[in-house]
């Protein structure tokens, strides 16, 4: 794995965009993989900016996005897909036919995912794949435990991840217990990865991914297997 420490949160956004930035200058019709979550916020805020100076033409670019709260409607502003349209949909000229979230309000998790496997083999599979990393090593919302998933599949949160991200709900009660998420394979297809990671929280997890053993205690080791993943992070998250 190839390893950029940014001084910052900052440095970590503007590396992480230049990246997605050359991806897709090189191939305007690219499949971006694209995350939530806060750490990538600071990295959208940068490509809208490129766009903005004429850097950038995303009329070409789709997108998958790695998960989405089940169940949830996308107009609920905690919903993955309204966290899209607002950090970066709604600010380049994408077209948002082209962009997919996993559907929070399918009536069958199984066939959600099923459909969902489909829809990123038909787009030719994932160009760039961008992750952040959850405190207890998750990347999507594939948490610890006994097994992994390969693919695109509903899963119960733990009360860790349900704890980390009630910062953006009213209470812990009202985030939801469930996800659609990509599963291991459908993330280690993706011909490119970048993993963000910011702040002292994500240390322990940036120590396990870089150990070089995998488990499943730690989702994250299991990019070890991949050809073509960067971590960006920033000093807090690399030094602890
Ligand atoms: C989000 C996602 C999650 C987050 C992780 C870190 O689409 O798949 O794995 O990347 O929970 O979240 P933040 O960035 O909020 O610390």
């Amino acid at each position: 794995m190839k390893v950029i420490v940014c001084k910052d949160y900052a440095e970590m956004s503007a590396k992480a965009a230049d990246i997605v930035a050359a991806q897709v200058t090189l191939k305007p019709n690219c499949v971006l993989g694209l995350a939530t979550g806060s750490t990538p916020e600071g990295m959208y805020a940068c490509l809208v900016k490129k766009y903005e100076a004429g850097e950038l033409d995303f009329s070409a670019v789709r997108s998958v996005n790695l998960d989405e709260y089940y169940p949830i409607t996308p107009d609920n502003d905690q919903s993955y897909r309204y966290f899209m349209n607002y950090h970066l949909f709604d600010h380049v000229n994408i077209d948002k036919a082209n962009t997919n979230v996993p559907d929070g309000q399918a009536k069958d998790g199984a066939a959600e995912g099923a459909r969902y496997e489909a829809l990123i083999a038909s787009l030719g599979g994932i160009d760039l794949q961008i992750l952040g990393i959850g405190q207890n090593g998750h990347i999507g919302f594939n948490e610890p435990g006994e097994k992994l998933y390969p693919y695109t599949h509903l899963t119960d949160l733990t009360p860790s991840t349900i704890k980390a991200n009630s910062r953006f709900f009213a209470s812990e009660d009202d985030v939801p217990k469930q996800a659609l998420s990509m599963g291991m394979g459908s993330i280690l297809n993706a011909r490119k990865i970048v993993i963000m990671a910011s702040g002292a929280a994500k240390h322990d997890a940036i120590v396990k991914m870089l150990s070089g053993v995998m488990t499943t205690q730690t989702p994250a080791t299991f990019l070890a297997c991949h050809a073509d993943v960067t971590l960006i992070c920033d000093e807090a998250a690399y030094n602890g």
